[in-house]
């Protein structure tokens, strides 16, 4: 096994972009969020606002009827689009065009969603990020990686990770397994975790931000929102996955002398967004 690229401050200087004073939201990149289920529209809230405070200028998501309440009152600067369905998403089409779509906070398996994630792949060439019961559902259907962009980026914690690439006894085996899945399907892979590890084939990068403060309910949704929102504002994928991954960490570090490890939530990881790009 090769030894990994630290993702350290230096490493992220050489990859993040100085905002033009120019630009407006209409070039600033749109980013849509795909996800939510009756129980976990939260998980869509988390990722979306995640995505608008991460510098993209428009975020849209598309979730089911039973969210747009809660979408439309929870963060106004969102905009909403609704399934047919009530509760979960059976049917994903939108007459918008995103430069980058996260997939799969809040989800759920449905069969009808399930249905709906393999024509969206059918059809989609958008830049893509998938998460959470998307990736669930494709490690089901390992076939349907045909239909993945290249550069697609896949966030799995441990046990999505499992599902996806199968058990491992040590270390190293992993590793091997998620280069040789991740070379497969031309795909970049942040294997969340402690401390997170992204691989894109031949490349093995390993975060140095990030404390035990992270491990609480939907800490993952507001990454994969933070780095659709990257690849919205048309950063590398590999860019997006390594400036998402460290920023996301960093919120943690800023913000435990405040909240200390037991009071941090998904949200403290929002809040402290700007003052990790600062
Ligand atoms: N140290 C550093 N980072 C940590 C630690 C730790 N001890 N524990 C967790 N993290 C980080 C991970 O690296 C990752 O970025 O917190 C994040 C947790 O992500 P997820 O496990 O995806 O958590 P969550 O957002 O709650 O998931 C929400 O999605 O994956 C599904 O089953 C999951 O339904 C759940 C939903
Ligand atoms: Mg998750």
């Amino acid at each position: 096994m090769t030894n990994p690229i630290y993702i350290d401050q230096k490493e992220i200087l050489k990859r993040l972009k100085q905002p033009d004073k120019h630009t407006h939201k209409g070039i600033q990149g749109h980013a849509l969020i795909i996800g939510g289920s009756y129980g976990k529209i939260g998980a869509v809230s988390l990722s979306s606002k995640a995505a608008l405070k991460t510098g993209c200028g428009l975020v849209t998501v598309f979730i089911p009827k039973c969210g747009y309440d809660i979408l439309q009152i929870s963060i106004p600067e969102v905009m909403v689009l609704t399934d047919n369905q009530e509760k979960s998403i059976s049917n994903i089409t939108f007459d918008i065009t995103p430069q980058a779509i996260g997939i799969g906070p809040g989800l759920g398996q449905a069969v009808e969603t399930q249905n709906a994630l393999h024509q969206f792949l059918k059809t989609n060439k958008t830049p893509l990020v998938i998460d959470a019961d998307a990736l669930n559902i494709l490690s089901q259907n390992k076939e349907w990686f045909s239909l993945v962009p290249p550069k697609t980026i896949l966030t799995p914690h441990p046990k999505e990770l499992e599902r996806l690439i199968g058990k491992w006894h040590f270390e190293e085996e992993k590793m091997n397994k998620a280069i040789s899945f991740s070379k497969q399907h031309e795909i970049i892979i942040v294997m969340k975790g402690a401390p997170t590890q992204i691989i894109d084939g031949k490349t093995f990068y390993e975060n140095t931000t990030g404390n035990a403060a992270l491990a609480t309910a939907g800490t993952g949704d507001v990454l994969t929102g933070m780095i659709t929102s990257l690849l919205a504002q048309a950063y590398e994928p590999i860019s997006a996955a390594i400036l998402g991954v460290y920023l996301h960490g960093l919120t943690a570090d800023i913000a435990l002398p405040e909240t200390g490890y037991q009071s941090f939530i998904a949200s403290d990881v929002i809040a402290n967004i700007g003052k990790a790009f600062l």
